[in-house]
């Protein structure tokens, strides 16, 4: 499997596959693979000649540089990882913070239509800006014709979708379902830093998502907001930073049910000083 650490290696070997007419479809990662990262490269292997797999682990988006600091790398285990599914299809771009930033690892401001404000972007200052600048980055020096990011992150995947849309970048974005252990808990890279206790108590999360799914069934989001709190506040590991149900197109909170629009829960909750998020799709 071909591994580029230079962004005109990469720009070189895509172009010759694209005047041989290949389709290629981006997965853009931050390495610390697992089950979930390998279905979003199963799906673009699917849909296309090539997949991009691109590892780096994108110092703009995070707002807390201790997170960063510790932030999994595990370059050689992605690889091997990859190997598994395909060498010949797979390209995998895993850059330096020079190559990408070329000295200026700033992001740039975007305006995604108020969808940055909600949730994440309450608790993560600057988050997806930094999210936004690397992933327009990555769309200009891979050109993909498609492009994976998983459902676990939504928020981040509306948020995508909103910048292709805006910049007119020509790439189809695909959102892949979330993918879970059999414990329910939604894979992570971040889960692999869970100490034991707080691995067992961490599906938690999901279970609770589950029951606020049936609850949504006959109350009121205000209900079913205040049930899931008093969940969390009972528990001794696991703290709720939030949980919000939201229409999933805007993700607007939820003021008043209407039977003609899709609403989501997301859940943000710490784990120790790991912070995990999930959501489950309610209607
Ligand atoms: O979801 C992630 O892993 C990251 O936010 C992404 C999309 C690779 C950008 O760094």
């Amino acid at each position: 499997m071909q591994v580029y650490s230079e962004k005109q290696q990469i720009i070189k070997a895509i172009t010759l596959l694209k005047t041989k007419k290949q389709t290629i479809g981006l997965v853009p990662t931050m390495g610390a693979l697992h089950r979930g990262h390998l279905a979003l490269v199963e799906s673009a292997l699917q849909n296309n000649d090539y997949a991009v797999v691109s590892i780096f682990v994108n110092p703009t988006q995070f707002d807390n540089s201790s997170d960063l600091k510790k932030y999994p790398r595990t370059l050689e285990e992605d690889v091997a990882l990859l190997s598994t599914l395909s060498k010949e299809r797979i390209l995998v771009y895993a850059p330096t913070v020079e190559d990408v930033y070329e000295g200026n690892a700033v992001s740039e401001a975007f305006d995604f239509d108020g969808l940055e404000f909600e949730m994440e972007g309450k608790f993560r200052h600057g988050h997806f800006d930094g999210v936004g600048t690397i992933v327009k980055r990555l769309f200009e020096i891979v050109t993909p014709h498609n492009a994976y990011f998983g459902e676990k992150d939504f928020q981040q995947l509306q948020i995508i979708k909103k910048l292709v849309e805006k910049h007119h970048i020509p790439v189809k974005i695909t959102g892949c379902p979330i993918y879970r252990e059999a414990s329910g808990l939604a894979m992570s890279s971040r889960n692999t830093r869970l100490k034991p206790e707080y691995l067992e108590a961490a599906p938690f999360i999901y279970k609770t998502l589950t029951t606020a799914k049936k609850l949504f069934g006959t109350k009121s989001a205000n209900k079913v907001s205040e049930w899931v709190e008093n969940q969390f506040s009972k528990h001794d590991l696991l703290e709720l930073e939030y949980f919000i149900i939201a229409d999933a197109k805007t993700l607007r909170p939820v003021k008043r049910k209407s039977n003609k629009k899709v609403y989501r829960a997301f859940i943000a909750a710490y784990a120790d000083d790991i912070r995990l998020i999930d959501n489950i799709a309610l209607n």
